[in-house]
């Protein structure tokens, strides 16, 4: 099973409400929303006060992507304020297993992130406490850049290695791809391994006219 999550950070953050309800309308099944805190990457976005506000415009999952430093202070109000699956880069925090439990105390999925040159042997002893990988296959900090190509050797081998401990546990950890997903690489990147594609710039790209069905085509082919 495949999930689109178009990313909040291309759409008119004057109508997000709206944008919310079309895109899920159109067929996506989560709502990526990532946070940048002019800190850990040189862009500034928003928080738990969006999230909360976005919130009552869809029951679809909200994936929080944050791209802060630290990030254990701000777990527990985007919780609060209605995310379901919570993710963070393992640089920003002091103690990865300690946030990842926080995450999951709080009632939301926990998920790492891996920037591009960010090794894949985090996952060593932290397994058993992630629902979700995700690789970047851009740096974090922008939307409208262009996929990495070497991700794509980097998901096979997550692929594999979810796929063992799949086999070992029973239990299914999500692959998620960030970065330059655009309707003619997708299909390369779900062979690859990814299960769960980031689509910002591609999505919400597809205009900022009022007309309700504007990304119904590009969420499709997708
Ligand atoms: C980048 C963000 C991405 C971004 C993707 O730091 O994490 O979610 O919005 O945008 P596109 O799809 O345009 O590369
Ligand atoms: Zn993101």
């Amino acid at each position: 099973m495949y999930r689109i999550a178009p990313s909040l950070l291309s759409a008119d953050f004057a109508r997000l409400g709206e944008e919310v309800r079309n895109v899920i309308t159109a067929g996506a099944d989560w709502i990526h929303f990532d946070v940048m805190d002019n800190h850990y990457v040189p862009n500034l976005t928003i928080g738990p006060l969006v999230c909360e506000a976005i919130r009552p415009h869809t029951e679809a999952p909200i994936d929080v992507h944050l791209m802060v430093k630290p990030v254990d202070r701000i777990i527990p109000d985007f919780a609060k304020a209605g995310a379901n699956v919570i993710t963070f880069h393992p640089e920003a925090s002091d103690h990865i297993h300690r946030t990842l439990a926080l995450i999951r105390d709080h009632g939301c999925k926990a998920g790492l992130v891996f920037n591009p040159a960010t090794p894949l042997h985090y996952l060593d002893h932290a397994l058993d406490d992630i629902d979700m990988v995700l690789l970047m296959s851009v740096n974090p900090g922008f939307g409208g850049q262009s996929f990495i190509p070497g991700t794509l050797a980097k998901l096979r081998a997550a692929r594999e290695r979810l796929d063992a401990y799949e086999a070992a546990t029973g239990r299914q950890i999500l692959l998620q791809i960030d970065g330059g997903v655009k309707v003619g690489n997708i299909a390369e990147i779900a062979a690859a391994g990814a299960d769960t594609f980031v689509a910002g710039s591609a999505v919400f790209g597809a205009g900022r006219d009022s007309d309700p069905h504007r990304y119904d085509s590009v969420i499709a082919a997708m």
